[in-house]
């Protein structure tokens, strides 16, 4: 589960639509998605943990990417909760992907009586990398018969959202009506100020760690934990963006180049699209996201379509193609 080093901010209106449709349901699967570090694991666990308290809600959470025991994925209803991994017993994948995967089965097998009446609501984070992409279709199509199994049961309403960064797995879900798809986008430039006084930022530094991390909170943690060492953080962000576009840096550099001046002309070139997709380096803006939406920041290198996952990208990738 994700660290909570500095309290929650803002994300009243995102928490105010998930809380709506706790209630209400949501039909079909509502899938969200964003750059990493947005923030949607701690948006999920602050949402699980309001409606965690109220009476006729059953609320289970998943963390996917969670390896060590059945027990430390999970978080929600205790009665069920704490009964899951002795139904579960030894699984010989990581435990969050094994627990992904049957949970559907489980809840139907031995918690049916449990979910009468109830606002059931599951939310299973980061599920794309350890399913793996090839099985993500086939596994939201199951996701989609199991809400249709809490409803038909007796359930009052039903709500299953899961998450993803994994830059494919959204144009592989778009082709689906078993899913909608939601963005969450970094925080907007007031809360990231907020976030910023909270861990002691020089007010001196405020305005250009806004430029390089556009408000990315895990960027944001990284650099308070660097004490504001800017230049230690962009090495380190140029070592991971040299190590993972390795080959296209000098293949592709006149594309790269251009992409630089304009992010949504990766529109234009399907193979550059999937180079930084695939790199995680940008990812698309849906108009309107969840909540908070970026308008079309050229400077951030926010564009239409697309935009840099966080601006310190773009910077560091101009720096290497110079280089190169
Ligand atoms: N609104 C917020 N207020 C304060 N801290 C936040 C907020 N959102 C996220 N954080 C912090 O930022 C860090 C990254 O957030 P989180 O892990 O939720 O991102 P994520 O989108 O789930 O990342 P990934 O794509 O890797 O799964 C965490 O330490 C988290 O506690
Ligand atoms: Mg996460």
């Amino acid at each position: 589960m994700t660290l909570e080093l500095v309290r929650f901010i803002n994300r009243t209106v995102e928490l105010e639509r998930l809380a709506r449709y706790a209630e209400k349901g949501y039909y079909p699967v509502f899938f969200l998605y964003g750059p990493e570090g947005c923030g949607k694991t701690r948006l999920l666990v602050e949402f699980i943990k309001i409606i965690k308290e109220k009476e006729n809600y059953v609320v289970i959470y998943v963390d996917a990417q969670d390896t060590r025991s059945i027990r430390s994925c999970l978080y929600g209803t205790e009665d069920i909760v704490s009964l899951i991994p002795t139904i579960v017993g030894v699984v010989s994948e990581p435990a969050g992907k094994a627990l992904a995967k049957i949970l559907p089965y489980v809840i139907e097998r031995y918690f049916e009586r449990k979910i009468l009446g109830k606002h059931v609501i599951i939310a299973l984070d980061d599920v794309v990398r350890p399913l793996g992409l090839e099985i993500i279709e086939s596994y939201t199509k199951k996701l989609l018969d199991f809400l249709e199994w809490l409803i038909s049961r007796g359930a009052k309403s039903a709500f299953i959202i899961a998450t993803t960064s994994e830059g494919k797995s959204r144009r592989l879900l778009a082709r689906h009506n078993y899913v909608t798809l939601h963005e969450l986008w970094n925080l907007d430039p007031n809360s990231t100020k907020i976030l910023l006084n909270e861990l002691n930022c020089p007010q001196s530094m405020l305005e250009n760690i806004w430029f390089l991390t556009g408000g990315n909170p895990r960027a944001i943690i990284e650099l308070a934990l660097k004490n504001w060492d800017i230049e230690e953080w962009l090495s380190n962000i140029k070592v991971r963006i040299r190590a993972s576009l390795e080959k296209a840096l000098g293949k592709f550099k006149v594309e790269l180049k251009h992409v630089l001046e304009d992010i949504d002309s990766v529109l234009d070139n399907p193979k550059i699209l999937e180079i930084l997709l695939d790199a995680n380096l940008i990812a698309p803006i849906d108009r309107p996201c969840l909540g908070y939406t970026p308008p079309v920041n050229y400077e951030l290198g926010i564009g239409k379509y697309y935009a840099w996952q966080i601006p310190a990208y773009r910077e560091v990738l101009k720096q290497l193609l110079k280089a190169s």
